[in-house]
């Protein structure tokens, strides 16, 4: 492992991005419950957090957040930076608190505590140059020292992109989208090589850091699909499918709202080239159908660039230019969540030449 400490910097100023909008103080039966408020376009935890904790008393509650960037899509030889910080005034406990940046390996499961810091200037934290083996999840919590302060943990999973050749794809199979509005039913699937080997598909859940195998998954030939429900706002879900050996396809993001618009798009990595489509989506409250009968208003990185009425756009012929984060608008319901497009090349026409060695259809 290559993970080295560069700097520090004090933590973003609290409440900018994300607001702890009521902290809760010592109820009698020790009920927690901490409300934030909306970030349009975050990709995680964008709405209210809520945790009960029954058996104990605490006299304050201390949200953490973690920010890394970059935020969407790692590839080896990346440098990340993560942001770990409590974000909202600590009080008495000012310079009594340590925070702690813990990562658990993806591959060995064990847990590091990376960084232990005053809670009161926050972890900066850079890993770089990125590999596979810095995959894991990555928590940012107290460090227990206070024991009548209740610190909620922060998770994230760093996900660095597969081998340019996975042996198994995955991708979402009823939708051509990885947003879903509240109890939306989605399934998720993987193309399986003809390796005999009892591939799984797993699913890591933002909300309360755990990987679990997606239930009830259904096995058939040569591939292997989950159905869900998006059920929480607050937890992005990232799944794989893994096999006993170790190989893991890429991961695929999906992110859950309780808003009513929904933005289509290529849910993998599309081929340079390729004629990718968008299209906005708004659920009626009542019927809980979709319609794409309103203006809508696409952007790129944050930057408009289409209005269409009613309709799809299309990106003719893309370029790793049109590679980024996309979201849309309904002209009265607002945001979609943000979702990542991604543009990968053609091998090299020498690889090309050589296709009888070649595993097909590399991805990234
Ligand atoms: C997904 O997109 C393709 C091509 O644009 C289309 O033919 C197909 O019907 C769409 N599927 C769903 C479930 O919307
Ligand atoms: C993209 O669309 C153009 C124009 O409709 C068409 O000529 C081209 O073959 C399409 N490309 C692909 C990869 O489908
Ligand atoms: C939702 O659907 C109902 C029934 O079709 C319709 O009357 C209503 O106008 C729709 N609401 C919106 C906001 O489009």
């Amino acid at each position: 492992m290559r993970i080295q400490v560069r700097k520090m910097k004090p933590p973003p100023a609290s409440g900018l991005l994300f607001k702890l909008v009521m902290v809760s103080m010592v109820c009698i039966f020790s009920a927690i419950c901490l409300c934030y408020s909306v970030i349009p376009g975050s990709p995680t935890h964008d709405v209210e957090r809520r945790q009960i904790n029954p058996t104990r008393t605490y006299s304050v509650a201390i949200g953490t957040q973690m920010k890394v960037l970059p935020s969407w899509y790692i590839r080896e030889g990346d440098t990340v930076e993560i942001n770990c910080f409590t974000n909202h005034d600590l009080g008495n406990n000012r310079g009594k608190m340590d925070l702690q940046l813990v990562w658990t390996s993806l591959d060995t499961k064990t847990k590091k505590v990376l960084m232990s810091q005053r809670a009161s200037i926050g972890i900066f934290y850079v890993l770089g140059p990125v590999t596979h083996e810095h995959q894991g999840l990555y928590t940012c919590r107290g460090d227990g020292s206070l024991p009548d302060v209740y610190v909620l943990t922060w998770h994230y999973f760093i996900w660095v992109a597969a081998d340019p050749s996975p042996t198994a794809s995955i991708d979402v199979i009823s939708h051509n989208r990885s947003q879903f509005a509240n109890r939306e039913e989605f399934t998720i699937g993987c193309q399986l090589p003809n390796d005999n080997n009892q591939w799984k598909m797993m699913r890591f859940d933002s909300w309360v850091g755990t990987i679990t195998e997606c239930p009830n998954q259904v096995t058939s030939d040569r591939s292997l699909s989950c159905t869900s429900r998006s059920a929480s706002p607050w937890s992005d879900n990232l799944y794989w499918c893994e096999s006993p050996a170790g190989h893991r396809t890429n991961a695929l993001n999906v992110t859950p709202t309780d808003m009513l618009v929904v933005l289509e798009t290529p849910t993998v990595p599309v081929w340079e080239g390729d004629n990718v489509t968008l299209r906005c989506l708004y659920r009626n409250r009542t019927t809980k159908k979709f319609t794409t009968k309103f203006r809508m208003v696409f952007y790129k990185d944050d930057r408009q660039k289409f209005v269409t009425n009613g309709a799809s756009v299309t990106l003719p012929t893309v370029t790793k230019a049109d590679e980024g984060l996309y979201k849309c608008r309904h002209p009265k319901e607002g945001l979609s969540p943000t979702s990542w497009i991604g543009v990968k090349a053609h091998p090299d026409v020498d690889q090309k030449s050589d296709v009888l060695h070649q595993t097909p259809a590399p991805t990234l």
